[in-house]
């Protein structure tokens, strides 16, 4: 073998081997638990150590499994969260731009995706926000992820609206809003009746809607999201070429400061157009304020 077929062929190697890894990422049931302290000012006592387990993006589709996702949901579990949230994008939503079989949303997905997340409990409860996938394929879609995740998992909804929760004495809110692509998506709806100084957590599927915060001056401690999959390929020494976000890179992942406020953007646990993840790995989250 001369010096260019050794060059032609180690490169294909790094390629095929490259996408192997991609695929089994994608695909082998492997997922990170992350566990992330949040510090919030002037927490009360009593919310202290509180665990909010936060699973997102699941994509329940041909291209994303079942154990994939009860995978996820297993080792949030594993932590013995106080409360999760679930910040949207249940399944893949029908699309003009995917079509077929990719782009195509089936009720046989829903249904895999609230068995794989039939073992969700916590003693808090369990709280859910829509992303946009979960409203690409219609209102009559929406309404059977809603009715049937609410049923078989015990979701309680935050669209446009919030509740206070209570422990030890101690309470904070907990708001919601739909996905910030649509139109119905209202943060000042999501705000509407609470005290500005009390603690406020907001699950919101797109990081972008720190925009309007940041517009309206709401005072938000902590914001929850996931949408932009951590960039789902992330190719050595290029980076993410795409990430689905008005604000670049900023808001690909993990933990993001703005002044007092923070935002928290999971990798998520499914994937989007192909079963490949490359250096991005699959992500089940459980944050811990102190
Ligand atoms: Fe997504």
């Amino acid at each position: 073998m001369n010096r260019r077929d050794f060059l032609k062929y180690s490169f294909r190697g790094l390629i095929v081997a490259t996408l192997g890894k991609g695929y089994f990422n994608s695909t082998g049931a492997q997922v990170e638990l992350v566990r992330v302290p949040v510090r919030i000012k002037q927490l009360p006592a009593p919310l202290q150590g509180m665990k909010i387990g936060l699973l997102t993006d699941f994509h329940s589709s041909f291209i994303v499994s079942k154990d994939l996702i009860k995978a996820a949901a297993d080792l949030v579990m594993s932590e013995r969260p106080d409360i999760i949230v679930l910040t949207g994008d249940f399944i893949s939503g029908s699309t003009k731009f995917l079509s077929g079989s990719i782009g195509e949303f089936k009720l046989q997905y829903l249904e895999r995706c609230a068995i794989a997340l039939s073992q969700l409990k916590a003693p808090m409860g369990i709280y859910g926000v829509l992303g946009n996938h979960d409203f690409w394929s219609g209102s009559a879609s929406v309404k059977a992820i809603c009715d049937t995740l609410s049923k078989r998992v015990g979701v309680t909804w935050l669209r446009n609206t919030n509740v206070e929760l209570k422990k030890s004495g101690a309470s904070f809110h907990l708001l919601g809003v739909d996905d910030y692509w649509e139109s119905s998506c209202s943060l000042s709806a999501a705000c509407e009746g609470i005290n500005r100084d009390s603690i406020k957590i907001l699950l919101s599927h797109n990081p972008d809607i720190n925009d309007d915060i940041s517009l309206s001056k709401e005072r938000i401690d902590l914001v929850l999201s996931g949408h932009t999959h951590g960039g789902q390929v992330v190719v050595p020494f290029i980076g993410q070429p795409v990430i689905p976000s008005k604000f670049g890179q900023k808001y690909r992942q993990g933990l993001v400061r703005d002044e007092e406020r923070q935002t928290y953007v999971s990798r998520g646990v499914g994937c989007l157009l192909a079963p490949v993840r490359l250096n991005c790995m699959p992500e089940a989250t459980v944050l811990t304020l102190t």
